[in-house]
């Protein structure tokens, strides 16, 4: 079983490579972000609880993103492998996947300015249905506000708005970002020029992670 990481602020495009590394490499995609906001939608306790911390652009606590994860573990098993988008952010999380023996191949950091984040964020459109993001300057669907994948509608994310995408980046530079140095020790850690264009950012994650382009 591989295991590789899509690591990144907020809007560094992580879903977006996601969607085409799953169908090559046979993974498993879990986006942690994405897993709640199907529970918000469900209104579970658990999305009820998630809401107003996803809303003002805050992490959601450690062990319940920690469980989700080894759900998803335990019960997709026809894959080669799990790509994990937005998960781990802290180092406690990161921890605890070593705590559950998970080898990590390759940690890819998707590197992207701060100013071209909030850019990008507020012309974001997602499916409510599957998930895939969407943009109106850079990745136009090919009917306006409909799902190219799965004909689902599009929509614009309540955490995309520009004050709340500048605290997520608070939070990514203050919690998530000290990962970086986390993997380099291991040596599992591949830098990524998010900056380029999608196709550009694609090619250099098959490269990092060993496949022919
Ligand atoms: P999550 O859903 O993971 O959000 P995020 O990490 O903030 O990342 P995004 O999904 O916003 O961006 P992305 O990198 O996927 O970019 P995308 O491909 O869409 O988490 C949401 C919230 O859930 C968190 O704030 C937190 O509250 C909670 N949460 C989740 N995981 C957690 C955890 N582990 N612990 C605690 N709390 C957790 O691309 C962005 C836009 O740019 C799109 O419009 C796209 O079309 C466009 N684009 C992408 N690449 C390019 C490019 N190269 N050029 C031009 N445009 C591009
Ligand atoms: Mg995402």
């Amino acid at each position: 079983m591989k295991y590789y990481i899509l690591f990144g602020p907020p809007g560094a495009g992580k879903g977006t490579q996601a969607t085409a590394m799953v169908e090559k490499y046979n993974l498993h995609h879990i986006s942690t972000g994405a897993l709640l906001r199907k529970e918000i939608a469900a209104g579970t306790e658990l999305g009820l609880q998630a809401k107003a911390l996803i809303e003002k652009g805050c992490l959601v606590p450690d062990e319940v993103v920690e469980a989700m994860i080894e759900n998803e573990f335990k019960t997709v098993t026809e894959v080669d492998g799990f790509l994990l988008d937005g998960f781990p952010r802290t180092t406690a999380q990161a921890e605890a996947l070593e705590a559950a023996g998970v080898e990590i191949d390759k940690v890819l950091l998707l590197e992207v300015d701060d100013n071209k984040i909030v850019e990008r964020l507020s012309s974001r459109r997602e499916c409510s249905k599957c998930g895939i993001p969407y943009n109106i300057v850079s990745k136009r669907p090919a009917k306006e506000g409909i799902c190219d994948s799965c004909g689902g509608e599009l929509i614009i994310r309540k955490d995309d708005k520009p004050e709340t995408v500048r605290h997520r980046l608070e939070v990514y530079h203050e919690s998530t970002e000290i990962l970086k140095g986390f993997y380099e020790l291991t040596g599992r850690l591949r830098l990524v020029n998010g900056n380029q264009s999608i196709e550009g950012a694609n090619e250099d994650i098959l490269k990092a992670i060993g496949a022919q382009v």
